[in-house]
C-alpha cells in the first residue's frame, strides 16, 4: 500500500514530537517535520525541513518547494507555536500595538495562510487531504483569572485573539474546501504539564494544583494525549469530521 505524506509544522515541539513518533509507529506514512528547531535524534522515515512560519512573505513560495521535493501531503498539520521574544510577559496590563500586531502577524496569520496554501494545492492535486491545526481552550473560552492569582502565570490577550480567530478560520477554510473532500479540523488543547508557554520555567504547583481542581479529570494533559486525536482526524476513521474545534481537555470547558 502507498504511504501516505504527512507535514508536520512545529513538528519537534513537545506535542508535535508525540505526533511524528505516533505517524511513525503507524508505518503507513512519511513524515516530513515543517520546523526552526532541528532534531538530531529522528530515524531515516523522518524528514525535516528548516521552515520559518514567522517570514510570512515565504511561506506560499516555501510551501511549493517542499511539496515539489516530497510530493503534496495527504496530512498538514500545524503544531507550531510562534512567539515574540517578549511573550511570557505580555499581560492586559502592558498590551501594545507592537507586541499585539507582531505576535497576530507570526501566529494567527501564518497558521492561515499556511493552511490556505496547502488546502489549495491538495485541491488542484485532487488529494482528499485533512489539515489540523493545534488549538487551545483559549480559542474557545476566557481565562479564568482566579487560576493564575498567586502563581508565576499571566492571562495572555494575545493569546486569545490568534486561538479564537483560528478557531472560526477553521470553520471557514472547511466550508470551502468540503467540495475538494478536503477537511479541516483543530484541536482544542487543554493545558499541558510542564513549562510556561514559551519559556524554560516550570508551571509552577499553585498553578498546577488550581488547574487540576478545575478539570474533571483532576489533572493536566501529557502532549501524547493531545497527538492521539490527532492521528484519529489525520485517517479515514475522521472520514465525515470538519469544521469541528475538537475538544480534549480532560474537560475543563464543559463547567
Ligand atoms: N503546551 C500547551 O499547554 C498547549 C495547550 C494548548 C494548545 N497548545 C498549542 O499547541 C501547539 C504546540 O504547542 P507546544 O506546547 O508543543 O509548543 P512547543 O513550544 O513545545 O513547540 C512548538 C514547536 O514550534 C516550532 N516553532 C516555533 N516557531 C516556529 C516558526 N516560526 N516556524 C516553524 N516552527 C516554529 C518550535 O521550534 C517547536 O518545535 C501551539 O500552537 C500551542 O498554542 C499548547
Amino acid at each position: 500500500m502507498k504511504k501516505k505524506l504527512v507535514f508536520i509544522v512545529g513538528g519537534n515541539g513537545s506535542i508535535g514530537t508525540e505526533i511524528h513518533k505516533k505517524f511513525d509507529k503507524l508505518k503507513n506514512y512519511r513524515i516530513i517535520i515543517l520546523d526552526i528547531k532541528k532534531n538530531k535524534k529522528l530515524n531515516s522515515n523522518i524528514h525535516q525541513v528548516y521552515f520559518d512560519l514567522s517570514k510570512l512573505k515565504t511561506i506560499q513560495n516555501n510551501i511549493k518547494k517542499v511539496i515539489k521535493k516530497f510530493g503534496c501531503p495527504d496530512v498538514f498539520i500545524n503544531t507550531s507555536y510562534p512567539i515574540t521574544k517578549m511573550w511570557k510577559n505580555i499581560s492586559y496590563n502592558n498590551l501594545d500595538y507592537i507586541s499585539l500586531s507582531k505576535n497576530i502577524e507570526i501566529h494567527l496569520n501564518s497558521f492561515a495562510l499556511s493552511a490556505n496554501e496547502v488546502a489549495k494545492h491538495m485541491a488542484k492535486n485532487k488529494v482528499k487531504g485533512s489539515i489540523i491545526i493545534l488549538n487551545s481552550i483559549y480559542g474557545t473560552l476566557g481565562q479564568d483569572n482566579n487560576l493564575y492569582k498567586n502563581t508565576n502565570i499571566k492571562p495572555n490577550p494575545i493569546y486569545s485573539l490568534i486561538k479564537g480567530g483560528l478557531a472560526n478560520f477553521v470553520k471557514g477554510l472547511a466550508a470551502y474546501y468540503g467540495k475538494y473532500e478536503i477537511r479541516v479540523n483543530s484541536i482544542i488543547a487543554g493545558g499541558i504539564k510542564g513549562n510556561i508557554a514559551g519559556s524554560k520555567i516550570k508551571q509552577n504547583q499553585n498553578f498546577k494544583k488550581k488547574y487540576n481542581l478545575k478539570t474533571p479529570l483532576g489533572r493536566m494533559a501529557r502532549a501524547d494525549e493531545i497527538a492521539s486525536p490527532v492521528i484519529f482526524l489525520a485517517s479515514d476513521e475522521a472520514s465525515y469530521v470538519t469544521g469541528a474545534n475538537y475538544f480534549v481537555d480532560g474537560g475543563f470547558s464543559i463547567i
